[in-house]
């Protein structure tokens, strides 16, 4: 039997705007309890968690100051106990986050490095070098007996040293503690960034965070990492029931990133390649060839992903709903497993208009143009939102695209994903390319066939067979269907 990661829909929660179970306006652990049958009815095989350990919330959770406790703002452990054990109830298997690249400025180690006492655990230097924090800015802040330290994200988020032992043991401690509660797995986050070069070399240019996923920066991808991935691969099969790593790996290439998932380190990585690739026939069709022979080259599965808490909603980044639609039934026709961000099973467009007073995303401080409070904004479950007083505004004419409102619709995005989901296990086998109009893509896998028309207008595939599902009418504009053909290749 295939291993139930390679082909996973994995659902991602961004716990403060999912669901609000005690009514302070800040999504929590009962909340998403509660909305368990909600994500088992959609049709997926597993939720990632964000962050909800103790944490200031510098950056929303990715700040931790104690990796073994809930923060008070999301519940308790006893809370995260029993929603793994409920997940587990619904056959939703539960990953969380982990984040290994740097604590909070708050966790007691850095407070004992503050006070000159083992300042090791971390990136102290007499002098900084040139390196700029992905958040903008310069990455190291002075302390007070003049030392600096790296941040290669907020200042609130001081880089630990990997080449400390202690760290070392110290995050497989952390892995056990959650995997002895009953995770199936992390989320690494930064997985790409915990050793650091030798010397710590200068750069030389500016516009650093630019240079990430595209060329080498001395900061990210050292192969030093993959040492790391492969001692928690041993921590992870030392328990039954196939728990899993997945990469937040940013790498200049495929190649490069396909490293994080050979047999022996994480079991799957995102793959940005697709997330950003333009709303455009052969692009996409070029990063799905690129992906899959890339994530072949070492035995692991592809993974697809559209949208996520850091980048633009893909409603509003591809241009349009039907867009969109189309684009998660190519993506969920395609083999390997996918991740769905909250709110895209409703359309959710990204929120461009939010008051500035009330943003709170670091990076949008430095950067009002990035911030990425825009794709957090709460989920509306109920046309009146379902949210006391959100955290995040909830856009009125969001009452429409509410989970009460597309409920039980047909032809609604909430009821396409959920047939979608339903649908997607009869893909089976090898993707085949098959001839088409320009602007267009036509795949099969076994008996069933992906249409999906990029152009604005409308297409005739001449493809006969009994249509399974439709983002629009077959052939539209901006569209995609799924049939069940006879195959010609
Ligand atoms: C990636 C996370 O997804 C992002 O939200 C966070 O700001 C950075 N890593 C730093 O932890």
């Amino acid at each position: 039997m295939t291993a139930w990661w390679r082909d996973a829909v994995i659902y991602q929660v961004y716990v403060r705007s999912f669901a609000d179970g005690d009514g302070d306006g800040v999504g929590d652990l009962i909340g998403i309890r509660d909305r368990l049958p909600y994500l088992a009815g959609l049709g997926v095989d597993a939720v990632w968690l964000t962050p909800f350990y103790r944490s200031p919330m510098a950056d929303f959770g990715y700040d931790v100051a104690d990796y073994r406790d809930v923060d008070p703002m999301f519940g308790t452990l006893a809370d995260a106990k029993a929603l793994i054990d409920e997940a587990h109830q619904h056959r939703l298997r539960v990953i969380v986050d982990i984040v290994p690249n740097h604590t909070s400025a708050a966790h007691p180690w850095f407070q004992e490095a503050l006070r000159g006492e083992k300042r090791d655990r971390y990136i102290f230097r007499d002098q900084p070098n040139d390196w700029e924090s992905i958040f903008g800015g310069p990455a190291w802040t002075q302390v007070a007996d003049g030392q600096w330290y790296l941040h290669l994200f907020d200042p609130a988020q001081p880089d630990l040293n990997w080449d400390n032992e202690e760290v070392r043991g110290e995050f497989e401690s952390i892995l056990r503690f959650w995997l002895d509660l009953g995770v199936d797995g992390f989320r690494v986050d930064v997985a790409h960034g915990m050793v650091k070069p030798a010397g710590l070399p200068d750069i030389g240019k500016g516009n650093q965070a630019r240079m990430v996923g595209r060329e080498p920066v001395p900061f990210f991808d050292n192969d030093g990492v993959h040492e790391i991935h492969r001692a928690w691969r041993r921590v992870l099969d030392s328990y039954p029931g196939e728990r899993i790593g997945v990469a937040e790996a940013w790498a200049p290439t495929p190649e490069r990133l396909a490293r994080y998932v050979r047999p022996d380190e994480l079991h799957q990585a995102f793959n940005f390649h697709y997330l950003f690739a333009p709303w455009d026939a052969a692009e996409l069709r070029a990063v799905i060839d690129s992906s899959l022979a890339t994530a072949a080259s070492v035995g692991a599965p592809t993974t697809w992903v559209l949208s996520n808490h850091d980048v633009k909603r893909h409603v509003t980044r591809y241009g349009s709903l039907a867009r969109a639609r189309a684009a998660a039934l190519l993506t969920l026709a395609l083999p390997g497993s996918a991740y769905v961000y909250q709110g895209e099973e409703l359309g959710l467009p990204e929120v461009l208009d939010l008051p500035p007073e009330v943003c709170r995303d670091p990076q949008r401080l430095r950067d009002p143009d990035s911030g990425r409070d825009g794709c957090r904004v709460p989920l509306p479950w109920t046309r009146e939102s379902g949210w006391a007083d959100p955290w995040l505004p909830i856009p009125a004419d969001w009452a429409e695209l509410s989970v009460e409102a597309q409920d039980g619709v047909p032809g609604s995005t909430l009821e396409l994903y959920r047939a979608a989901l339903r649908l997607r296990r009869s893909f089976e086998g090898e993707l085949i390319w098959h001839d088409s109009p320009r602007g267009t893509l036509v795949f099969s896998r076994g008996e069933l066939v992906c249409a999906v028309n990029f152009t604005e207008t409308p297409v005739d595939f001449g493809l006969e067979g009994e249509l399974l599902l439709a983002s629009d009418e077959p052939g539209a504009a901006n569209s995609a269907a799924w049939l069940k053909v006879k195959c010609r290749a």
